[in-house]
């Protein structure tokens, strides 16, 4: 059976007192963090969710407008180009918006993909991953965000992925079918992939990555900060707590345990010396309190000078028979303390 490893009878008050809000507090304190660390991990999701959110929602925006009002206004030029001008698409327009987001030091390590599982560009092909979140994008058509951790190239990531459900009859000039997009398109992608899309079709999930390690960081980093002021406000109030224990109730009991010890003895002589004792003036100062322990000290006091007047009395009720029976020590007028001595030789 578990032994504890320290003697739980030869501890003093402050140590038990030390150790038990130690325990509470360590217990407390992993309680803490692991409830903590979880609903601060919870709000960095949270965070970088609503900002890529926000980032998604921009670039789309953007790519709306362009597709609906700036492309059509130099339509005839870049269309008849024997050469397909990249700049002219929505989608590069929205990777070349998101570059310069990047620039931001906040926004460095963010990674933006249009991953779609009939993509355009090969560099934009959905993984299996990616078309398993369109897949349920498709199937579930009022789901707007999906977000969570993946493994990617040995790096945990965090993602934020949206349907990106195609709406605009503007992108079926180059999406719907290859005899219909303009023939540089043709020439510099090919006739077989971003084509056939339809209106209405999830045509790709808009996702973002961030280091897992950057969200889950800033977690950890409020939670220990958190864990650390709470572990300093707790020292401080052991120390006081310790503190006032010494001297609102320890420093009052010693010499209320000492009276009591002198008290407890045999000895006559201890007791009747007790009056003027330092402990008793100790007790003086206790008493004055109107706490409990002020009442206890009074009751002590109370106690020992009843004690001492009934030895006295005692004494001389002894001392006036030793008299009677030994005449001598009448003549000889014997002092209080002899008197002690010779009840102290009878008693041994
Ligand atoms: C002028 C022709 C053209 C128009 C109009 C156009 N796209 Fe594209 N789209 C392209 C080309 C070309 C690419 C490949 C660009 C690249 O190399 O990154 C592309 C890429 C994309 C991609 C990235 C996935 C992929 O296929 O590589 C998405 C998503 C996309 N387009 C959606 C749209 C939407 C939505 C609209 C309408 C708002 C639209 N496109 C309008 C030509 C066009």
């Amino acid at each position: 059976m578990f032994k504890f490893p320290i003697d739980r009878k030869r501890l003093k008050l402050s140590s038990k007192f030390t150790i038990i809000l130690g325990l509470i507090f360590l217990c407390g304190s992993v309680l803490s963090y692991g409830v903590l660390s979880h609903l601060q991990s919870q709000s960095a999701q949270r965070m970088v969710t609503e900002q890529s959110v926000t980032l998604i929602n921009t670039l789309n925006a953007l790519r709306d407008e362009y597709a609906d009002n700036i492309r059509p206004l130099l339509k005839e030029e870049l269309d008849t180009t024997p050469e397909f001008t990249p700049e002219t698409v929505p989608s590069y327009v929205v990777r070349q918006v998101f570059e310069s987001f990047r620039e931001q030091e906040a926004f460095k390590d963010y990674l933006y993909k249009d991953a779609a599982p009939n993509p355009t560009n090969p560099r934009d092909q959905a993984d299996e991953f990616e078309t398993a979140l369109v897949s349920t994008f498709e199937q579930n058509p009022d789901l707007v965000e999906l977000h969570g951790f993946r493994e990617l190239n040995d790096q945990s990531l965090y993602y934020v992925a949206h349907p990106l459900k195609l709406t605009n009859p503007n992108c079926l000039i180059c999406h719907s079918t290859p005899d219909v997009a303009p023939k540089n398109l043709i020439k510099t992608y090919g006739p077989e992939r971003g084509f056939f899309w339809e209106l209405g079709d999830i045509i790709a999930t808009q996702i973002i990555y961030v280091p897992a390690q950057q969200v889950l960081w800033e977690a950890q980093r409020n939670t220990l900060v958190t864990i650390l002021i709470f572990m300093v406000i707790f020292g401080i109030t052991l120390l006081i707590l310790n503190r006032l224990l010494r001297q609102l109730v320890l420093e009052p009991i010693r010499p209320m345990a000492r009276v009591a010890t002198q008290l407890s003895q045999p000895d006559l002589v201890s007791s009747s010396e007790l009056v003027q004792a330092q402990d008793l003036v100790s007790l003086d100062r206790i008493s004055g309190s109107g706490d409990e322990l002020g009442q206890l000290a009074r009751i002590f006091q109370r106690m020992a000078r009843v004690i001492a007047s009934r030895e006295q009395d005692l004494l001389v009720q002894l001392q006036n028979s030793i008299n009677q029976v030994e005449p001598s020590a009448t003549r000889g007028g014997l002092s209080l303390d002899a008197v002690k001595r010779l009840i102290l030789r009878s008693q041994n």
